[in-house]
């Protein structure tokens, strides 16, 4: 790759819903629909550009490899995944939503008199223990892959931490957000030597975003 050319991971779903048209105003336009192509690697209008569509989950995995130079994820995974190997340049503001404890609405308090140790089930296994720890609680933290709000009904845990943004899907399964962890919104991530070594084009495209912020 010369130093001049750019690849930038995506994942499907709402971010690339919500960063396409900010790419597109930074002069960046996929020539293919991602959602009806096979395809991982995308070509852009500008040939220094590649796209790669991959989990969110690996978005701070690839960048902070290189294997891409910038990326796109959301603060609940950077903060799960750990940021300090990535510059995190710009808040995108996209995808927002809160990281939130919930728990059934007949269910005691977590802190509650008498409650030795919450079981928690939650993708989210770090950013949970770290939680609790510092809420002085006792948390058997379980790690799932999805639909953690199932857990408390199928009395697998007690309480879920997940993201919430209209309380539908807590309300349309009896459960009810208790504490709020922190507000999430996206963030462009940078692989560090990229800034280094692709500056002024890195620079440019943050720019260009940030207009589109
Ligand atoms: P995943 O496959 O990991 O569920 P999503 O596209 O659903 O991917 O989520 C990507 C990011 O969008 C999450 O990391 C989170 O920051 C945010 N997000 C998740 N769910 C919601 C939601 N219901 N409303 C707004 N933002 C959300
Ligand atoms: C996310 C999240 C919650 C839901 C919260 O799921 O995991 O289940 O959104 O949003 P709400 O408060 O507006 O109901 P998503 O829609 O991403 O589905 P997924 O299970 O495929 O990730
Ligand atoms: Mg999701």
């Amino acid at each position: 790759m010369s130093d001049s050319s750019l690849i930038i991971a995506l994942s499907k779903g709402r971010i690339l819903k919500e960063t396409l048209p900010m790419l597109a105003n930074a002069g960046i336009e996929l020539l293919e629909d991602p959602d009806t192509s096979r395809k991982l690697i995308f070509d852009t209008s500008d040939p220094q550009v590649k796209l790669v569509i991959i989990r969110a989950t690996d978005v701070p995995t690839y960048v902070e490899h290189g294997a891409a130079d910038l990326g796109v994820a959301g603060k609940d995974v950077l903060m799960e995944h750990g940021c300090e190997n990535l510059y995190e340049p710009l808040d995108l503001k996209i995808a927002n939503c809160k990281l939130m404890t919930a728990a059934a609405v007949t269910a005691p308090a977590s802190n509650s008199a008498g409650r030795s140790r919450v079981r928690v089930a939650t993708k989210f296994v770090n950013i949970a223990k770290r939680w609790y720890a510092s809420q002085g609680i006792q948390a058997e933290v379980i790690k799932l892959y999805g639909s953690m709000e199932l857990a408390p009904l199928v009395g697998l845990a007690d309480e879920i931490v997940d993201v919430v943004d209209t309380g539908n899907t807590l309300r349309a399964n009896g459960l009810e957000p208790r504490e709020l962890i922190c507000h999430i919104s996206s963030r462009l991530v940078v692989n560090k030597a990229s800034m280094k070594l692709k500056h002024q084009k890195i620079r440019s495209l943050i720019d260009k975003l940030s207009q589109a912020v």
